[in-house]
């Protein structure tokens, strides 16, 4: 059988499997635009994607061979999932192995914006340090604060348990009680509202949908303290970015730490001549270990899909379903 990657991933993924098909990738280290993708995909069974590709309802119908799509991230707002189970084609992402390094990397971006880490280097460098001064480069106090996590998926929770050493109010949002976090750090579940109102730190870890496109707007983010530190390792349509630019200028809040963007890898105007603001390159999984295991899991997931086995991480099981079925 035939696979084509879309872009280069760490080799033992590869490894995994050169030994099973014949394996296309695009080597040119760049994101592949749509028409690109699906020329590619002629004779193609199975396409393991990143996250930066639009795996529409078009490339998904593209190849009448396709009968694999294993994508290389745990987000999935960038496939069609509808028209792949439509298709009876099972999609599989990677959960698990990425939820600790992304939720390191939301507390870097918290202390990094409280402490003012990155503008304190720039300044430290730039020489303009002239020695210790009472006023000089002020943050916010993490230890004690309230800390808000909208969503409590497996990447929220790891966040909020990190939590624990700085001896935090931990408030929450999520449509289901999260029970570990309520017994472990006291974590009470409120209206997102509430939670905007009164935290000092605010993180976003909720998923890219219909419901969550710019659940942070205007209204959202005037309703936040003039002290709060708002972070998004999610998916960056879900904060209003050109609303953020404002209340960052504005300064209604202290400062934003973001590892996302509305539309990567553009900013929006007027963000990046901000000091307040902490930007990272879309790098909330990005560890040697973990985008290592990434590439196993989509692997694996690729080689047990084509061999017509259920892939661990599928998430159109539906698919199995209806084949049992008919
Ligand atoms: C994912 O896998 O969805 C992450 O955004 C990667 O950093």
């Amino acid at each position: 059988m035939k696979i084509f990657v879309t872009r280069m991933i760490p080799q033992p993924g590869l490894d995994m499997l050169t030994k099973e098909f014949i394996v296309d990738i695009n080597t040119s280290d760049r994101v592949l635009s749509k028409d690109e993708i699906i020329r590619a995909l002629k004779g193609k069974d199975g396409l393991l994607c990143l996250l930066t590709d639009p795996i529409d309802k078009d490339v998904i119908t593209a190849e009448p061979k396709l009968k694999m799509i294993a994508s290389y991230a745990v987000g999935y707002d960038n496939i069609d999932v509808a028209a792949a189970t439509k298709r009876g084609i099972p999609v599989s992402n990677t959960p698990g192995v990425l939820t600790e390094t992304t939720a390191e990397l939301a507390w870097a971006l918290l202390f990094s914006v409280s402490r003012r880490i990155v503008e304190a280097d720039k300044f430290t460098r730039s020489g303009q340090f002239k020695g210790w001064a009472p006023m000089l480069m002020l943050g916010q106090d993490v230890s004690q604060k309230t800390l808000g996590v909208i969503g409590t998926g497996r990447i929220g929770t790891a966040f909020a348990l990190k939590s624990k050493g700085f001896n935090m109010n931990v408030l929450y949002t999520d449509e289901q009680p999260n029970r570990e976090l309520e017994q472990q750090l006291g974590a009470r579940r409120v209206p997102l509202q509430t939670l905007l109102k009164e935290s000092d730190f605010i993180s976003v870890h909720v998923p890219l949908t219909r419901e969550t496109f710019h659940l942070i707007d205007e209204k959202e983010l005037r309703l936040m303290k003039n002290t709060a530190v708002l972070i998004n390792t999610a998916r960056g349509p879900i904060i209003h970015e050109k609303a953020l630019v404002k209340a960052l200028s504005e300064q209604w809040i202290f400062g934003a730490g973001l590892d996302v963007y509305e539309e990567e890898p553009h900013l929006s105007e007027g963000l990046k001549g901000l000091d307040n603001v902490v930007l990272q390159p879309h790098t909330g999984s990005g560890t040697i270990e973990t985008r290592t295991k990434m590439a196993l899991m989509a692997a694996e997931n690729m080689i047990i899909g084509l061999k017509g086995g259920v892939p661990p991480n599928c998430i159109n099981k539906e698919v199995f379903k209806k084949k049992t079925i008919t």
